[in-house]
């Protein structure tokens, strides 16, 4: 059977999530006999129930006749407008409701995005690209590859303070011996996941600029918008540049500022030509959410219980970012980026380790705890390591006690 299926899946692995999943599921029973039940900062998950306002909602509106019928694949236009709504409210941008689409998640809609760009062609060098931030979502250069396209790194480096020069960029592309009339699109993920950087609106004209100067549909994921603790300027939404409509799509998700992981939802709006052109594909591929999910998180979208919750856990987040900070320094670790925003700590590894994967795999073996290495994310995640920290304040301080009781310090 397996050589029926294209040589992309052939050779795809399960996403790296699911594995470490699977190996943690494989060591409980041994960590659990030596006092070391796994405790995960593994997923970007937070923890939290949703809202009440959205589960009460929900409730009340499963009984309401023709709610449990087919949608449309764009979204019913309730949930559409509420978009527009909440688009105009937290940001100041214009969007009209036929420029928002509804997705079964961001993950969904980014990789389908991806795959109505490429135009799947074997060979190396003439496959189209699309423009990847490396460290960045594991997912995007799988969901790049199994379309068929090229995934060419973008570096977000120290050096470069995570805001790289792309004209640099498509300088090296074409030295690497691509051709840069290849590149489709460039994703970028601000604030970023694993980093926790977002970046300024300078940095922001910069990216819509180089979009327009080379046609290329500019991708932004904005998956934790939401998700920040600076008292500096929110995080911002590429579509409040100027000219940034002509050239950018924005995915939005209500997985991590809501809790609502499970529930599968979140939207793109933006240029409306593109837009319209991933409607044509979703509309052959699913049939839209169920609208119970879309009428109750309309709702949420725009109401004071939904921004109260947005704050109410991201102050929760700012206490477990700095309460697992303050324990890595307290066992040697070197000042390192504090991030500013979503609930990913990046830290390095101690030296001792070769690789990222070693010291993960070193600290779930000895310790129970669940990182993901920092080459999951590409080759400049290399040398370092991500932690989650969605799990409670207590798991966290066990954490630490861990790595303490088990020897685990930067330097030893
Ligand atoms: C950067 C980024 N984008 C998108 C997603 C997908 O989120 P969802 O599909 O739950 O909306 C994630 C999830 O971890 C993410 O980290």
């Amino acid at each position: 059977m397996k050589e029926l299926f294209n040589q992309y899946i052939q050779n795809l692995e399960t996403y790296i999530m699911f594995r470490i999943k699977d190996e943690v599921e494989r060591l409980t029973p041994e960590l659990e006999a030596k006092g070391r039940s796994p405790i995960s900062l593994a997923m970007g998950a937070p923890t939290s129930n949703p809202p009440l306002f959205v589960i009460d909602k929900l409730k009340s509106i499963l009984d309401e006749r023709g709610i449990h019928t087919y949608s449309v694949p764009k979204g019913e236009l309730y949930f559409r407008k509420a978009v527009s709504e909440r688009m105009k409210i937290k940001y100041n941008v214009d969007v009209t409701p036929d420029e928002v689409i509804s997705l079964i998640g961001s993950k969904e809609g980014i990789a389908n995005m991806i795959r109505a760009l490429i135009n799947p062609i074997p060979n190396e060098k003439e496959k189209d690209i699309i423009l990847i931030p490396d460290p960045g979502y594991a997912s995007y250069s799988q969901m790049v590859i199994t379309s068929g396209g090229y995934p060419y790194s973008v570096p977000l480096t120290i050096q470069n303070r995570y805001r790289p020069d792309l004209d640099e960029v498509l300088d090296n592309l074409k030295k690497d011996g691509f051709n840069p009339k290849k590149v489709k699109a460039l994703i970028i993920n601000y604030p970023n996941n694993p980093l926790g950087v977002s970046v300024d609106r300078n940095y922001y004209r910069h990216v819509v600029d180089f979009c327009r100067r080379n046609k290329i549909l500019l991708i932004s994921d904005a998956a934790y918008i939401d998700i920040y603790f600076g008292n500096e300027e929110r995080p911002i939404s590429i579509l409040e540049i100027e000219g940034a409509k002509d050239v950018a799509v924005e995915f939005f998700s209500f997985s991590k500022p809501y809790s609502m992981t499970g529930w599968r939802l979140g939207w793109v709006c933006g240029n409306k030509e593109a837009i319209s052109m991933f409607g044509k594909l979703k509309s052959t591929i699913d049939s839209g959410l169920f609208k119970a999910l879309q009428k109750a998180s309309a709702e949420l979208l725009n109401s004071i219980e939904g921004d109260r919750y947005i704050v109410e856990e991201n102050n929760k987040f700012r206490l477990k970012r700095n309460e697992f900070v303050n324990g890595l320094k307290g066992l040697g670790w070197p000042d390192f980026h504090v991030p500013d925003s979503t609930f990913y700590v990046w830290a390095p590894i101690p030296p001792r380790f070769k690789t990222s994967q070693e010291f993960t795999s070193y600290v779930l073996q000895k310790s129970g705890i669940v990182l993901v290495p920092g080459n999951a994310f590409g080759k400049n995640g290399e040398g370092f390591f991500r932690a989650s920290v969605v799990c409670s304040e207590n798991d966290l301080y066990t954490c630490i006690e861990r790595l303490r009781q088990d020897g685990i310090f930067y330097n030893v």
